[in-house]
């Protein structure tokens, strides 16, 4: 088999930059990290229950050579883990092991072990370096790249949190096979977004490389997560902080953080996405960005990856009632994110409450 290796350079600002890297095992992340001066430090591998059971010792074994000593944090897996609690008794191991500034973090898990580490990263001691080995599809194209970090505070998701950009995001491809299908599909969702808000043609060659990406073929993989992580790219670059074109990533989310908050978090977050974008793009539909074929086939193409395009049993003045409350607001109007046409994400504050409750109802059944 062919050897995946690809690699994208991220500049947010010009003090930083750091690399994205797409391999298919652990094997070069020694080197970099002592090309990074990160050698003869001690090491503390954050990562959660499920994920730190299936790769902590392949880390432990790479990175022994170079560090100066390896310790592990170890939570349990789940989104009930992204919290002050759980962060407070990681800064207590880490005071304990004696970490200091030239120490380093490694997130080794999905997109909360990221944030959660990111967060402690950015806070411990005003800030230590850290790294991430994202392991779920989700981490690798969406929340390793960016510095979007934080936790859950109380009901409210991502309330606590600190922009802090990773030294180097290593992704090694093969940690997708051990991924539960479920939490794989949900990543392809917010692929298949990229390919909305950014660029027709991705989207066309996802839906003509589904097969390969249903059975992991890995170049096809790292040619996705490439392109994603490219698109991802492009936003943050432009607005770090969100403070404007950034906001186009959020496609399918101001709806869809409604429904996955009424929902009591019992759907995955890339499924409330994808109920989200479908509705997103029924506004764009009734406003004639785009048009009835081109609906229809994003719904099919959400499909294809197993991703629902409905949802049952939510009332919907709630969901509107959420969606108002969503921090997203510009000056009291909800910054829309519509397609017009496909493969261009625009933001709208126009978008009036009536659009938004068709647009609810139009995914709701009873
Ligand atoms: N920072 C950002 O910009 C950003 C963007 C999007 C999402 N997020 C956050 O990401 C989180 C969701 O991320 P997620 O979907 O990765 O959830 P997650 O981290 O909970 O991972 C999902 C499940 O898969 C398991 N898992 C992960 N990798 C695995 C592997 N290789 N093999 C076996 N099991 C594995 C985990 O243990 C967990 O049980 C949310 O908290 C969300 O707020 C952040
Ligand atoms: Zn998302």
């Amino acid at each position: 088999m062919k050897r995946v290796n690809k690699s994208l350079d991220i500049n947010v600002d010009k003090q930083q930059v750091y690399e994205i890297r797409i391999e298919q095992d652990y094997s070069h992340l020694a080197e970099m990290l002592k090309s990074l001066d990160m050698g003869n430090r001690k090491f503390m591998i954050v990562t959660d229950s499920m994920v730190g059971k299936l790769y902590t010792k392949q880390i432990t074994d790479v990175l022994q050579p170079i560090a100066k000593s390896i310790h592990t944090y170890v939570f349990p897996a789940g989104e009930k883990s992204k919290n002050l609690d759980t962060v407070r008794a990681c800064y207590d191991q880490l005071i304990l092991e004696g970490f200091d500034r030239n120490d380093v973090l490694i997130a080794l898990g999905g997109g909360v072990v990221g944030d959660l580490t990111g967060f402690l990263a950015a806070t411990y001691l005003r800030g230590i370096r850290f790294v991430q080995l994202p392991t779920s599809l989700l981490a690798m194209v969406d929340s390793s790249i960016g510095g979007k970090t934080g936790v859950d505070f109380n009901s409210y998701k991502n309330m606590i949190g600190a922009f802090y950009q990773p030294r180097l995001v290593y992704m090694n491809l093969s940690t997708l096979q051990s991924l539960e299908p479920n939490h794989f599909y949900s990543g392809m969702s917010e692929i298949i977004k990229h390919g909305l808000i950014k660029d027709e043609e991705y989207y066309r060659w996802i839906k003509e490389h589904q097969k390969q990406i249903k059975d992991k073929d890995f170049d096809i993989l790292a040619e996705m997560i490439y392109r994603s992580c490219q698109i991802k790219k492009t936003f943050v670059e432009e607005d770090p902080k969100e403070t404007g074109v950034r906001a186009i990533l959020n496609f399918g989310h101001t709806i869809g953080h409604s429904i996955e908050k009424i929902k009591n978090f019992d759907l995955l977050h890339g499924e409330c996405i994808s109920i989200g974008m479908v509705a997103a793009a029924f506004i764009s539909l009734k406003r004639g960005y785009i048009n009835q074929e081109t609906y229809d086939d994003l719904k099919n193409t959400l499909e294809a990856f197993y991703q629902p395009i409905t949802v049952t049993g939510i009332e919907i003045n709630k969901v509107l009632k959420a969606t108002k409350l969503d921090k997203k607001m510009d000056a009291g109007h909800i910054k829309f994110i519509l397609l017009k046409p496909i493969g261009k994400g625009i933001i709208d504050t126009t978008v009036s409450e009536d659009e938004i409750y068709e647009a609810i109802q139009s995914v709701s059944i009873h």
